[in-house]
């Protein structure tokens, strides 16, 4: 906390002028106090008060200048002290909250989460009914598919990598460029995308309210029909159960210095320092949630799509680290296959600017040398935790 402590350290130094100059008009004052109430000394009192006046100025200054000067050196010190080295900065890093928070209008109920599960894995959500969620967020590959683009309808190749499920919820917005606000909303994008599911909401709930399994769930669970909201708010529930266990990283966070190896140790030295993967990559997740341009692709506008704005042209969302080393391919184009590729991007790979010539939001680690590259895949290795086992439940 060193960051933080300086700062505490610096606010308590600065005392505000009026608050010493108060202070020495108080002492003064005493001091006039006394000198007046002697007895047999008015005659000397002017002058000395004259003294003591022109005395308590000179200190008054001198504690000023003292002050200042302890201000100034604080800074400095903290300033040498970059929050860069040490400890200070792995405190940005906090262990996985071992449950996901739910939305007020959407509890969590073992009921709720059985039909979440059930629709997750029921190809009829599909226009043609061969396409599950599960077809993409494969359990058995943390969730993702494993390869570098999505596979979509008709096997058509999509722009993005598939991300990975485990511990999604902890994200605020969705997506590679955060256009979905919450799980809900997010999961109904798949479902009627032509390139994905390519399915009518209307046709799909004619469609599931043919299936008596699952009118019976949906009024124990919402009282009502099968409808949208309904389907959205259950998925969002069954991918909220998908938490990981604490990984090697998380117990080290929690006092157990022994659970990361040496080499891990050295690796997450590099990413909280020199490497300061840590601006971006940080928090539970080891993502800060905001959007950046790598200068990886300029076929995709990604953030842009969003806001419309040209500056956050080629702009991802700072992926989750969480669960890395079993989610390659890697970037939102799957343009990565190894964590190496990854790492080895940012020591060499990072170009001077995009494509389209705007900027890029990170610089090459011109400076650090190559042979600490397995070091920070080490520490990266050490933030797989056992995700939870589910496997595909009867259908109704
Ligand atoms: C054709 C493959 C495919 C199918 C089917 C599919 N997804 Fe995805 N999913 C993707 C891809 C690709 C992305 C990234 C989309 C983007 O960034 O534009 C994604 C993104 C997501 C995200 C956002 C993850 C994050 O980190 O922000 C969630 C949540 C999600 N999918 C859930 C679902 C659910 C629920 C279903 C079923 C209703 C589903 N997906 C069906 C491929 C698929
Ligand atoms: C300026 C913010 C920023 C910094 C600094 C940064 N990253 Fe990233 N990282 C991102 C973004 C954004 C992406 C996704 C880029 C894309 O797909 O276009 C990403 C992608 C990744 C991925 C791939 C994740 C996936 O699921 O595909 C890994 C691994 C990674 N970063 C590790 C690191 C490491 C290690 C460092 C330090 C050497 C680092 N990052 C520094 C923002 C950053």
């Amino acid at each position: 906390m060193t960051a933080s402590l300086c700062g505490d350290r610096i606010e308590g130094l600065f005392v505000p002028l009026d608050a010493v100059d108060s202070d020495a008009r108080d002492l003064l004052a005493g001091i006039t106090k006394v000198e007046q109430t002697r007895p047999g000394t008015e005659n000397r009192n002017s002058s000395r008060m004259a003294l003591y006046i022109l005395e308590m100025r000179i200190l008054r200054r001198l504690v000023l200048v003292l002050l200042l000067s302890a201000v100034l050196l604080a800074s400095v010190l903290c300033l040498s002290a970059d929050p860069a080295e040490g400890e200070s900065r792995e405190q940005l890093l906090v262990p996985l909250p071992q449950t996901a928070p739910a939305p007020k209008d959407n509890p969590m109920t073992p009921e709720k989460v059985a039909l979440g599960k059930q629709l997750f894995f029921d190809p009829r959500l599909s226009g043609d009914n061969s396409m599950s969620c599960a077809t993409c967020h494969l359990p058995e590959k943390a969730f993702g598919d494993g390869l570098p683009r999505a596979k979509g309808h008709d096997g058509k190749i999509l722009g993005r990598n598939t991300p990975s499920l485990l511990n999604v919820s902890f994200f605020e917005g969705y997506d590679w460029d955060g256009r979905a606000r919450s799980l809900e909303e997010q999961a109904l994008g798949p479902i009627q995308s032509p390139d994905e599911m390519n399915q009518d909401l209307a046709e799909l709930e004619r469609e599931l309210n043919a299936i008596p399994g699952y009118v019976q769930q949906f009024q124990k669970v919402f009282g009502a029909n099968v409808n949208r909201d309904g389907i959205a708010k259950s998925l969002a529930a069954f991918q909220r159960t998908l938490v990981t266990q604490p990984s090697p990283f998380d117990r080290y966070l929690r006092g157990e210095k022994e659970a990361l190896s040496a080499e891990a140790k050295r690796g997450l030295e590099l990413f909280v320092g020199d490497a300061d993967c840590v601006r971006c990559h940080r928090g539970p997740l080891l993502s800060d949630g905001k959007f950046y341009r790598l200068g990886l692709s300029s076929k995709d506008d990604g953030r842009m799509f969003v806001t419309g704005k040209k500056e956050d042209k080629g702009r991802f969302r700072t992926p989750s680290l969480r669960n890395i080393s079993e989610t390659g391919p890697y970037m939102h184009n799957g343009s990565r296959k190894t964590l190496s590729e990854v790492v080895e991007f940012y020591y060499r790979g990072i170009p001077p600017e995009a494509a389209d010539g705007l900027p890029v939001d990170v610089k090459p680690l011109l400076a650090l040398t190559f042979t600490e590259i397995p070091a920070v895949v080490a520490f990266l290795e050490s933030l797989t935790g056992e995700p939870p086992e589910i496997s595909a439940p009867k259908l109704p």
